[in-house]
C-alpha cells in the first residue's frame, strides 16, 4: 500500500528511476558504465582455454585452473588464446586452440570455444568481453571470420568506424551494451584482413605490450616491447593512440629452455603486495603512463585473487554478479596452501614426457 501510493506520487518517479538505473552494473559495477572502454582495466586470463585440471590430467602446459565459462562468471573480461592449424576429422584442416603445438595441448576447435563464450554472453547482456587471438599459423581474416560466424558470436562483435587505425575515443561500456556490440576482438597478427569481418582488429594497430617472458619477480618491466616501432618509448606508445596491455605472469625455465608457468610463487605474482606482485606492478605501470593499463593478462586468475588489484585500480568496491571461486592453488584438484610443490610430482612428470616427445628432443626425463 505504502509503496503503491509512493509510486503514484508523480514527483517521486524521477527518483525511483534514478535509483533503478544506478543499480544497473556494467562489467560487474555501476561505476564502470559511463567509462570509455579504454579507460578501465580489464582482467585477462592468459591462455584461457589451456587448463590445468582433470580434463588435461593437470598438464603443466595449462595456465588456468578454471574453464573459460567460469573465468567469465568470476569476473575475467579478456580471454587470450593461440590459434593453430590442426588436422580435422575428415581429412581437411581445422582451426584449433593449441598450446605451442597441438600434440602438447589441444583444447578443441576455435568455433566451439567461441560458442562457449557466446552462450555465456547470451545470458549476461551487460557484459563487455575482449578476445586476444594469437594467430600462430597465419589464419586469414576470412578463415577466422568464418569461425565467428559458425559459432554465432559474430552478432556481438564490435567494429570501430575505422578498424585500421586507433580511434581517437573508444565508446563507453554503456554504449557498447546498448548497441549489443559487446565483443571486441584483437588478432596478433592479422596477416590478411578481410573487409567482410571488420570486427577482427589487428592487435598491434590498437594495442602495445610490455615484454612477457619474465622469469624473475624482480624483472618485470612496464616499458613498451611490442610493436617494435614504439619499443622502449612510452611517450611514443601513448601518442600513437594504442592501449596498453600489461603482461603479468612468471615463467619457470626448465631444461632445454622450455618455459612453464611458475605456480610456486603465484600467490605473490597475482597478489596485492610483494616483489613482482600484480598490485605493485599495476601501480608502477600506471605511474609510467599516467594512466592505468587497459588490459592485464595473468595465469591462474583465481589466485591472488587478481581481481582484488583490478577492482582497486578501477575504483570498484562491492562488485556485483560475480561467481565466487577458490583463490587457492589447485593442483590435482587439491588446494595447495603452503606454497610448496608437493603432491604434484607424478602428473607433472607424465606431462613432461609428452612435452619432450612433442619437441622431438628424444630425451627421457624423470
Ligand atoms: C577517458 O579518460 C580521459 C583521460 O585519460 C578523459 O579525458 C576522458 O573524459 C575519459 N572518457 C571516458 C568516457 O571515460
Ligand atoms: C566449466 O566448468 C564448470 C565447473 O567445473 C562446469 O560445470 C562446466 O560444465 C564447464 N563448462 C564447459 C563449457 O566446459
Ligand atoms: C596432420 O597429419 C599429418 C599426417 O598424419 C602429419 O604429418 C601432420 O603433422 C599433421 N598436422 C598437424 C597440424 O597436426
Ligand atoms: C600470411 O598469409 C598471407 C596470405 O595468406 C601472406 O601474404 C603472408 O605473407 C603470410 N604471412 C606470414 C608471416 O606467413
Ligand atoms: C550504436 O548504434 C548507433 C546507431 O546505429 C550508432 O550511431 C552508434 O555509433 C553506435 N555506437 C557504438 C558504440 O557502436
Ligand atoms: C633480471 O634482470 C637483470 C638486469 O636486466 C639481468 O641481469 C638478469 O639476468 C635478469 N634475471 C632473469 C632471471 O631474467
Ligand atoms: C618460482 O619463482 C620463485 C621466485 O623467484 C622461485 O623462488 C621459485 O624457485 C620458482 N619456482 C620454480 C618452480 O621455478
Amino acid at each position: 500500500m505504502l509503496l503503491k501510493s509512493l509510486l503514484q506520487t508523480a514527483s517521486l518517479l524521477p527518483l525511483f528511476y534514478t535509483i533503478t538505473s544506478a543499480q544497473t552494473a556494467c562489467n560487474n559495477s555501476p561505476s564502470l558504465c559511463s567509462k570509455a572502454y579504454n579507460n578501465i582495466t580489464h582482467l585477462g586470463a592468459h591462455d584461457s582455454a589451456f587448463l590445468r585440471d582433470q580434463s588435461t590430467s593437470f598438464s603443466t602446459a595449462g595456465n588456468q585452473y578454471f574453464n573459460t565459462t567460469t573465468q567469465l562468471a568470476a569476473g575475467v573480461r579478456l580471454l587470450s588464446a593461440q590459434i593453430h592449424k590442426a588436422n580435422g576429422t575428415n581429412g581437411g584442416s581445422e582451426w584449433h586452440l593449441c598450446h605451442t603445438t597441438c600434440d602438447l595441448l589441444d583444447a578443441g576447435t576455435l568455433a566451439k570455444w567461441l560458442g562457449e563464450i557466446k552462450a555465456w554472453m547470451d545470458k549476461t547482456p551487460n557484459e563487455v568481453v575482449t578476445l586476444l587471438l594469437v594467430n600462430s599459423d597465419n589464419a586469414s581474416g576470412n578463415d577466422l571470420g568464418a569461425e565467428f560466424t559458425a559459432s554465432g558470436i559474430s552478432k556481438y562483435a564490435y567494429a570501430p568506424p575505422a578498424p585500421s587505425k586507433p580511434p581517437t575515443t573508444w565508446p563507453t561500456l554503456d554504449s557498447l551494451i546498448s548497441n549489443n556490440t559487446r565483443l571486441i576482438t584483437f588478432v596478433a597478427s592479422l596477416g590478411t584482413a578481410s573487409s567482410n569481418y571488420p570486427y577482427l582488429l589487428d592487435e598491434f594497430t590498437h594495442v602495445f605490450e610490455n615484454k612477457f617472458e619474465t622469469t624473475s619477480p624482480g624483472n618485470y618491466s612496464c616499458q613498451p616491447d611490442r610493436p617494435s616501432d614504439v619499443s622502449g618509448q612510452p611517450l611514443e606508445a601513448l601518442k600513437s593512440g594504442r592501449m596498453f596491455l600489461q603482461n603479468h605472469f612468471l615463467y619457470s625455465t626448465q631444461l632445454f629452455g622450455l618455459e612453464t608457468p611458475n605456480t610456486t610463487y603465484i600467490k605473490t605474482t597475482n597478489g596485492p603486495t610483494g616483489t613482482g606482485s600484480l598490485g605493485e606492478q599495476l601501480g608502477e605501470c600506471r605511474n609510467l603512463y599516467g594512466k592505468a593499463p587497459t588490459f592485464v593478462l595473468v595465469d591462474f586468475f583465481n589466485v591472488g585473487p587478481a581481481l582484488q588489484s583490478i577492482d582497486g585500480i578501477n575504483g570498484v568496491s562491492g562488485a556485483v554478479g560475480r561467481q565466487s571461486v577458490s583463490a587457492e592453488i589447485l593442483e590435482q584438484g587439491v588446494a595447495r596452501n603452503d606454497g610448496t610443490d608437493k603432491g604434484a610430482g607424478v602428473k607433472r612428470r607424465a606431462s613432461w614426457g609428452v612435452l619432450v616427445l612433442a619437441t622431438g628432443v628424444g630425451f627421457f626425463m624423470l
